[in-house]
């Protein structure tokens, strides 16, 4: 039985991680780590009495020398708590995004490197069965090449925690761009076929800072609210990212826009195919009046495809699967560090644009 000790126990901890350590039957949760008391309160009532509670995650790792550390933290800690766990000797699955620079990405490359363990960044989007169905019609030929592709996530009102750790950049490294941006560019790089990314252009904006209109977003729950607290990050990011295949990304990220609705969704353009995924629902094109609509949930059996990893419909479920099944079974990795150190590539590459005004190469 693999020891997990997770560290952080918010929002996401006390939603789909402990919901999916509880169903992974090689695995138990031994231990939480969390700075506010009431947290840890949560954590025991989710797990068990019996489990160690900590305050301090460095106490926790060194005596608890769990199998696994799950960081569920805000994201500046991400980094520093990986390389912590690597070289205590534990395997690490962490939130996204990677870390807030390249220069911490490439740290928690080198501890996993120098420690021989597994690490993962969640990516839950990719395992979700849309995304694996997407996947399938990508390998098995029927899109064709795909040469290009947009993905966004707009939200209309959806700034999470306003003023504490997400809206903070030295906490949280920045704003829709980071939050979101890693979900969807990463899903239409997966889908691309992982290409390089070679250079970005991008523009960011912040312009919600002091709108005080009530969030009408359920995202906009996440994270703790703090009145007077720091907005020092974008609302808005549009860039452009060139790859080494010659395809190319159009994005597009906001916490808060004047626009229709909400939406997220990655489009990519095949030369048999055209494929959308938005807000749950798959468009199939093939250029004639002829749109094939696929409503993943109902339609589409992603356990019966062949790319290997959706066995089970929830994304963070199938992900944190696919991650022991890596430690236990040996399995091959579907997401790399190195994929992970060129997302924040991009990103920072992106931010630097929207500084500069120019192309950044990457
Ligand atoms: N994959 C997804 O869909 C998804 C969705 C939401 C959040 N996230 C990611 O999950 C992470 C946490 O987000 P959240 O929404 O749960 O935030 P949150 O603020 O609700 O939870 C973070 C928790 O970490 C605790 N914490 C802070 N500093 C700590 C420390 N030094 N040691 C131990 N605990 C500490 C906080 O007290 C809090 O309980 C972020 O990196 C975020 O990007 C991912």
């Amino acid at each position: 039985m693999l020891k997990v000790a997770i560290v952080g126990y918010g929002g996401i901890a006390k939603g789909p991680h402990t919901s999916a350590w509880k169903k992974i039957e090689n695995a138990k949760v031994v231990a939480a780590c969390d700075i506010r008391p009431e947290r840890l309160d949560l954590a025991k009532s989710a797990f068990s009495s019996n489990i160690g509670l900590y305050e301090d995650y460095k106490e926790m790792i060194d005596k608890e020398k769990p199998d696994i550390v799950d960081i569920c933290t805000p994201n500046y800690l991400h980094s520093p708590i990986a390389v912590y766990a690597l070289e205590k000797g534990a395997h690490v699955i962490c939130e996204k995004p990677d870390a807030i620079s390249v220069e911490d990405a490439l740290k928690m490359q080198a501890a996993k490197e120098a420690s021989g363990k597994v690490l993962m960044t969640i990516r839950n989007n990719r395992y979700s069965a849309g995304s694996q169905y997407l996947k399938h019609l990508v390998t098995s030929g029927q899109a064709g090449e795909i040469y290009s592709g947009r993905c966004g996530w707009i939200r209309k009102r959806g700034i999470p925690g306003k003023g504490g750790w997400f809206t903070t950049k030295a906490q949280s490294g920045g704003g829709p761009l980071i939050d979101l941006g890693v979900h969807m560019i990463d899903l239409a790089i997966y889908l691309m076929g992982n290409p390089k990314a070679v250079s970005v252009t991008g523009n960011t904006y912040s312009k919600f800072a002091d709108n005080t209109e009530k969030a009408d977003s359920s995202h906009a729950t996440f994270g703790q609210a703090k009145e007077d607290g720091i907005y020092d990050v974008e609302d808005l990011a549009m860039g452009f990212v060139k790859f080494d295949n010659g395809s190319c990304l159009q994005i597009e990220f906001s916490w808060a826009s004047n626009i229709k609705r909400e939406t997220r969704f990655v489009q990519l353009r095949g030369t048999k195919k055209g494929l959308e995924f938005r807000d749950g629902i798959i468009d199939v094109f093939d250029g004639g009046r002829n749109t094939k609509r696929a409503r993943i949930k109902h339609n589409v059996d992603a356990r019966k495809l062949d790319t290997g990893i959706a066995k089970v419909l929830n994304g963070h479920e199938a992900n944190i699967r696919h991650f022991v099944d890596v430690i236990t079974k040996g399995v091959e990795p579907v997401f790399t560090i190195e994929q992970g150190v060129d997302m924040i590539k991009i990103l920072s590459g992106i931010y630097e644009s929207a500084q500069t005004g120019k192309e950044v190469l990457l």
